[in-house]
């Protein structure tokens, strides 16, 4: 870590936390191999849930690095879209039945068929690398918070490379995924996983339209 000035480094990282975005257009020329290493390093940095995950002897959190164009993206790709395809059909057929469910879920079936519709994950392919982040089960089942406290970190040191970074939540869907689980060699059911997209970004976006700290904040007394 580097000594700068504390006021320095605040600045900086607001700076990176206000410049933050989704960015879902990439370029397909590759980052550099040690840019994805050390977007990986800071996700190694992130908290984890020691209690949970105290007694394994394996370390619990693990990265795959799949790049565009190879064997393994595309197996990926193909098996991400499947269950995503299974899991619109499945929750058309409930919400057919359940209209309190239908309200609740209308928007996310709607995304699930945009994805159907396009034919592929957005995310997984898209972009010159997809990392997929795995965190050991434990008890109590903290996996998914762990892996979003590790995605933000990677997504934070993404931004400050000038890096465009999309989170892929559909990663999740594959952990019991028993050929995607080879593919990784990992043993399905063991592991929480999630992913990411990482390129050089084909948008400038500018930072997000918030409500003041003041509008969603109540100070107790
Ligand atoms: C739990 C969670 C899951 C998300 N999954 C996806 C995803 O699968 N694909 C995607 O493009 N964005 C995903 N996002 C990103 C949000 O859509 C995005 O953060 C939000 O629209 C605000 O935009 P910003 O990130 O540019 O500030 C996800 C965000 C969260 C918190």
């Amino acid at each position: 870590m580097s000594k700068e000035a504390p006021n320095q480094k605040n600045v900086i990282f607001d700076e990176i936390v206000v410049d933050r975005r989704s960015h879902r257009r990439f370029w397909q020329e590759f980052p550099a191999k040690d840019d994805i290493k050390s977007i990986i390093d800071a996700g190694l940095h992130a908290p984890y849930a020691a209690a949970s995950v105290g007694s394994t002897n394996d370390y619990f959190r693990r990265f795959f690095v799949l790049k565009m164009g190879s064997k393994c993206m595309t197996t990926a790709a193909s098996l991400i879209f499947e269950e995503v395809s299974t899991m619109a059909s499945k929750l058309e057929i409930s919400m057919e039945n359940d209209t309190q469910l239908r309200e609740k879920a209308i928007g996310f079936a709607n995304r699930l068929a945009m994805i159907k519709k396009l034919g592929k994950v957005p995310g997984v392919g898209t972009a010159p690398y997809f990392i997929v982040v795995a965190e050991k089960k434990g008890f109590p089942a903290v996996e998914q918070q762990s892996l979003a406290h590790c995605l933000e970190n990677m997504w934070l040191k993404a931004t400050a490379l000038n890096l465009g970074f999309q989170l892929v939540s559909a990663t999740a869907q594959m952990a019991d995924n028993p050929e995607f689980c080879v593919m990784l060699g990992i043993n399905p059911g063991e592991w929480a996983l999630n992913g990411c997209a990482v390129g050089y970004p084909a948008d400038e976006l500018s930072p997000s339209i918030l409500p003041s700290v003041d509008e969603v904040t109540r100070w107790l007394e």
